[in-house]
């Protein structure tokens, strides 16, 4: 018998990307937007066009280069926004428009709209965006405190005016999965016209219920659900993608939905997202966490060596994970590391194999056994090496008991030696200074991360750095086994990102968030 189908509607290009110090490059989200349409999401929100320059350019683009999925823009309840959204996503085959409004009382207050007033703007919005495009989703934000007479008005206005789809966000993570089922369950009963359309579900997870009401709606009758890669969103985000879509397969046998996902892509595109949007996995995260499928202690272990189904609920291969871990060394070869790179789900073209085999066999002479997380680093270091005007040379730091630290630095900027001798409050602020003092600029560091990548004193350590300049947020990653060297060239990537951004011109800032929802 054939199953109803779940749509997956991924707004991490949106939700995700909107939350603050995610912010992706125009090159990142392109990418992101490939990897998602290739592992079989039905819809991508793609951004929001009328916020910035950088988003209506990276929706357009996105929209042209889609092969399967439908692409989406979001629009405020304003003709203007409609109209711009409608521009980027015109390019797509199958595109979509995506207009809101805050219909809760509290929403209700802030453009100080009647009920009556507000119900006339969505009729007359939704009636716009239909008359440009054939699908057309609306959503009230904050349904969930909305007062459930008026939610019915307004979504019944939504459905006479044209949309398609209608989305039930629970916009602060209020809800509880009893009443996100009942919440749908009574909307397909009282709204008149709730049959010709798809009930959508939008959930946030600041009280860690998200993937639960998700799915609860879904038992309810919805059949779209709004998630992200890794949960990515403000605050605590929204629901995860890998954990619905993994749920409805694993316990298929009491969720009987399919998705269109290819779940074998899953770890690919999580730590492309963690790497771009400078926003690491918790090693404990449901599906794509470091530990979601590791057995450490000796009781898992040895159940495990007997029968994988022991403690095992999922195959790691099901997520694109390698079944097994043996590291590699230095007299691994191109081929042992292409495959390994494979097994653990990366995609690897020529010359990025190229790149990451010199830094494998760096690594490798400097550590005697590569493993899978050593990898991960490396994959997530930058290969942008065409843009690199500035390059560390040499760097040595004289620490001590006795402050303040000391750091030796030579670069080559622009093809020119320069070298200084800085102090600071420990070896990374002497390193950090002694790179300003070379390189003097007004970028702001917003972040400065360290993660040890595995066990061990020889561990390597990943350092991500985020800077921001007029408007401008770059990131930069690195890793190496010496921490402070990682941190030198986490914040000289950071740096030449900037670089290229001040030459390419724009700003990241936007003029409006989805919050001015009126
Ligand atoms: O959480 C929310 O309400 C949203 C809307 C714009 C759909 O993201
Ligand atoms: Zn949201």
């Amino acid at each position: 018998m054939t199953q109803d189908k779940v749509v997956i509607f991924d707004t991490t290009l949106r939700d995700g990307e909107q939350s603050p110090g995610a912010t992706m490059t125009h090159a990142e989200k392109l990418e992101i937007a490939g990897l998602l349409d290739d592992m079989g999401v039905d819809i991508i929100e793609a951004g929001f066009p009328i916020a910035s320059e950088g988003d209506f350019n990276a929706v357009s683009e996105i929209a042209k280069n889609a092969t399967n999925s439908v692409i989406c823009g979001l629009a405020r309840a304003q003709l203007p926004d409609i109209d711009r959204c409608w521009e980027a996503v015109k390019h797509a085959e199958r595109p979509r428009i995506h207009t809101f409004i805050g219909t809760s009382p509290l929403h209700r207050a802030i453009p100080n709209l009647t009920q009556d007033e507000m119900a006339e703007r969505i009729e007359q919005t939704v009636t716009h965006a239909r008359n440009l495009c054939d699908n057309v989703q609306w959503s009230p934000m904050d349904a969930t405190r909305t007062e459930l007479d008026y939610l019915y008005r307004v979504v019944e206005i939504a459905i006479k005016a044209g949309a398609t789809t209608i989305n039930i966000p629970d916009t602060v993570g209020y809800t509880a999965p009893r009443e996100s089922a009942d919440l749908i369950a009574k909307l397909i009963e009282n709204v008149p016209g709730a049959d010709e359309i798809v009930f959508a579900t939008h959930c946030h997870n600041d009280l860690g219920m998200a993937t639960a009401n998700s799915l609860a709606a879904v038992e309810a009758g919805a059949r779209q659900i709004e998630c992200t890669i890794n949960g990515l969103g403000e605050r605590a985000g929204n629901t995860a993608l890998e954990e619905v879509v993994m749920a409805l397969k694993v316990r298929n046998d009491i969720m009987p939905f399919q998705t269109g996902i290819d779940t074998r892509k899953i770890m690919n595109i999580s730590r492309r997202v963690a790497t771009v949007s400078g926003f690491p996995v918790q090693f404990n995260k449901a599906i794509v966490g470091k530990n979601a499928f590791a057995h450490e202690s000796g009781i898992h272990q040895d159940g495990m060596l007997k029968n994988a189904e022991t403690f095992e609920i999922m195959r790691p291969e099901d997520v694109g994970l390698a079944g097994t871990s043996l590291p590699l060394g230095k007299h691994s070869g191109r081929a042992a590391l292409r495959a390994k790179l494979e097994e653990m789900g990366f995609d690897v073209g020529d010359n990025q194999l190229k790149d990451v085999f010199v830094r494998f066999k760096d690594l490798a002479d400097r550590k005697k056994e590569v493993f899978d997380d050593d990898l991960i680093a490396l994959m997530r270091t930058s290969t942008d090496t065409e843009d690199e005007r500035l390059k560390i040379e040499k760097l040595a730091v004289r620490c001590g008991t006795e402050g303040p630290q000391v750091a030796d630095l030579v670069m080559d900027i622009d093809g020119t030696r320069h070298m200084t001798t800085q102090t600071g409050d420990g070896p990374v602020d002497a390193t950090f200074n002694a790179v300003k003092a070379l390189f003097p600029h007004e970028a702001r560091l917003q972040l400065y991360q360290v993660h040890a990548v595995t066990e061990g004193t020889d561990a390597q350590a990943t350092v991500s750095v985020r800077m921001e300049e007029d408007g401008r947020i770059v990131t930069g990653q690195s890793a190496d086994t010496d921490t402070v060297v990682a941190s030198a060239k986490a914040y000289v990537h950071a740096l030449n990102r900037l670089l290229v951004r001040r030459e390419k011109g724009g700003s990241d800032k936007r003029e409006v968030s989805y919050k001015d929802a009126t």
